[in-house]
């Protein structure tokens, strides 16, 4: 759906060019949830800038769909940008007007007059984040988690077939944060929409999307399913992004696990092999012993998944993390 060819960017200050994003080609498919995740200053918003044109990039292709957009002139780009809806961290929503008319705004620029069409397609919007009783109020006069609503509201109303988030629950609270997530999930879902989502909160990423890429300092050093990443990352940034996700003893485990007797193991579980006894079984198999040291259990999109600390003795551990590995599970060795 979204192809980006051998991209890359530079911002041209004070007649130099600062490189925003380093060379690199993605894809993202039809239907997905793609997330970036990175610190702030990473590059995320220039990327996402780049699927629309909002920036040009400095060298490269970028394809929605079939059509090239970056070949494209002025006014079949304007064109091609109704098919992308866009939402902000701060909303940006027109303070002068009422939640319908914010919402009725681009359909409008897009030409639509009819006052019956306008009106019917803003209450079917407004349903369908649930503001049905807030059509006639000013931004002023809504929560923070009101005004991401009309801006997604807004962001539908010309039917696209790309919705872009950038940062969209950074301004909310954990509880906002977690319904607009649903809300975007419900989205994806039903109406078949392709959402690229950018944040630098990995449960964010862990919530809703399918696949991501951890970008750092204009250069994207991971990408994969959120699984993959989530329970195996590989670069030092996205380690640092999965554990601020988990419990502080997980963080620390290096230190605080050096003092324990036997082999040291984590344990990754997805899916199924989550809900079945199957520790307990090999255990009492191979004789061997274990502790759990730290341990979580959650799910990534819909797929539950745990992840296992734990400190393995006896004499048959050997056999029991092949009988472990046979049912499924993954395993790391910390202290090998
Ligand atoms: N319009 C601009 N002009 C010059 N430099 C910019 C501009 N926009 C962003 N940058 C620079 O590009 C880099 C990436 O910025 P940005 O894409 O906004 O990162 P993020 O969204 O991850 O915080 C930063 O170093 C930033 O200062
Ligand atoms: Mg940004």
């Amino acid at each position: 759906m979204i192809r980006f060819v051998d991209v890359h960017k530079s911002y041209r200050v004070d007649r130099r060019d600062i490189p925003a994003l380093q060379p690199f080609s993605l894809d993202i498919a039809d239907g997905e949830v793609f997330g970036i995740i990175g610190l702030s200053g990473a590059g995320k918003s220039t990327l996402i800038r780049l699927i629309n044109l909002l920036e040009r990039p400095s060298g490269g292709k970028i394809l929605v769909g079939d059509i090239e957009m970056t070949a494209l002139a002025e006014p079949a780009l304007r064109e091609q940008r109704r098919r992308i809806g866009m939402i902000f961290q701060h909303f940006n929503l027109l303070a002068s007007q009422t939640v319908a008319d914010n919402v009725a705004f681009p359909m409008r620029l897009a030409g639509e007059r009819n006052a019956a069409t306008l009106r019917d397609r803003v209450n079917e919007l407004l349903a369908r984040v649930g503001l049905t009783a807030h059509a006639d109020k000013y931004p002023s006069q809504l929560s923070g988690g009101q005004k991401q609503r009309v801006g997604i509201a807004r962001a539908l109303a010309n039917r696209p077939s790309i919705l872009l988030c950038d940062e969209a629950t950074s301004a909310l609270d954990p509880q906002t944060t977690a319904s607009v997530l649903e809300l975007l999930a419900e989205i994806n879902r039903e109406l078949k929409l392709t959402i690229v989502l950018i944040t630098h909160e990995m449960d964010v990423v862990r919530r809703v999307c399918d696949r991501v890429a951890v970008l750092d300092a204009g250069v994207i050093v991971e990408s994969g399913t959120v699984v993959d990443v989530f329970l195996h990352p590989q670069h030092a940034t996205t380690k640092r992004f999965v554990n601020e996700a988990l419990p502080e003893e997980t963080a620390g485990e290096q230190t605080a696990f050096s003092q324990v007797q036997g082999r040291l193991l984590r344990l990754s579980f997805r899916g199924d092999t989550t809900l079945t006894p199957t520790l307990g079984r090999v255990a009492r198999e191979t004789g061997i012993d274990f502790n759990i040291l730290a341990g979580r259990i959650d799910r990534i999109k819909h797929l539950p998944y745990g992840q296992l600390t734990l400190a393995m003795q006896g004499e048959r551990v050997d056999a029991a993390l092949v009988a472990l590995r046979e049912a499924g599970i993954e395993i790391e060795e910390l202290n090998r």
